[in-house]
């Protein structure tokens, strides 16, 4: 970063620098730690290796960087994740979040069009006749969420049922409660659904 040349233009911007308190993200250094303990799983550019991992291309950093930071402090478990998360500093979770946010990745064409077109559906509309909200009213029309909610467009199908289910049955609880009372009211083929479309869309 060039630094303003008029002193008092480089003085606001050091204070603006302090008052939001974000030093610029080290993707270089982020990159070492994915090539060191993350690529296995995930692979170097966030496109995950198998359905059960989830994509991390195009997520939200912020998002990323307090699923890093549940499962440090235990309060997202996982498979395998909360070891994987030890010894990071808080500004390596950031680098992280930074890094994966900035990747590129591929929908997924679906396999079924007529289940994505239901998923589509539930997606956009919800289901009025059992209570479920639409899930576009927080994940956004397109699914590509928000700084800190969660991106579903493109995320491994897989990944995206299984995740509904753990918010179902309370196995993952640091969403507190919201996807739980969503998740509560789907029926199998409607998770099969929302994860067949989520998966395709850009
Ligand atoms: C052995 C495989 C494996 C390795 C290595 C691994 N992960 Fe994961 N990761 C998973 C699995 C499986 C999940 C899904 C949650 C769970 O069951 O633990 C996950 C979930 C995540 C999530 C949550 C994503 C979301 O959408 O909520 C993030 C973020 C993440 N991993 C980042 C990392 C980072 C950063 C590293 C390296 C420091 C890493 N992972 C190493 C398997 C792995
Ligand atoms: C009232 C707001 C709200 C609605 C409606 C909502 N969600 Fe969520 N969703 C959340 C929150 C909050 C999280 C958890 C964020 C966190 O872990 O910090 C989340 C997380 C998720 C995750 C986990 C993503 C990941 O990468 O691990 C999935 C999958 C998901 N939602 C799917 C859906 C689907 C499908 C619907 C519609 C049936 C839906 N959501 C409706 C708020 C909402």
């Amino acid at each position: 970063m060039t630094s303003p040349r008029h002193p008092l233009l480089a003085a606001l911007a050091a204070l603006l620098v302090l008052a939001f308190d974000a030093p610029a993200a080290d993707l270089e250094r982020a990159g070492k730690i994915v090539s060191g303990r993350c690529f296995l799983c995930h692979g170097m550019s966030g496109e995950s290796s198998s359905e059960v991992f989830p994509r991390l291309a195009t997520q939200n950093a912020t998002y990323l960087a307090k699923q890093l930071k549940d499962f440090q402090t235990g309060r997202r478990k996982g498979t395998t994740m909360n070891d994987m998360v030890a010894g990071l500093t808080d500004q390596e979770i950031a680098d992280l979040g930074a890094f994966f946010a900035a990747q590129k990745a591929d929908p997924h064409p679906p396999a079924d069009a007529d289940l994505a077109a239901v998923g589509k559906y539930l997606y956009a509309r919800g289901n009025s006749h059992s209570g479920v909200a639409a899930c576009s009213s927080c994940h956004g029309p397109a699914a590509h969420g928000t700084e800190k909610l969660p991106r579903l467009a493109g995320q491994q199908a897989l990944y995206l049922e299984n995740q509904l289910k753990d918010f179902n049955k309370r196995s993952r609880t640091n969403d507190s409660a919201v996807m739980h009372a969503v998740a509560s009211k789907l029926t199998e083929l409607e998770i099969k659904a929302l994860a067949e479309y989520l998966a395709s869309v850009p």
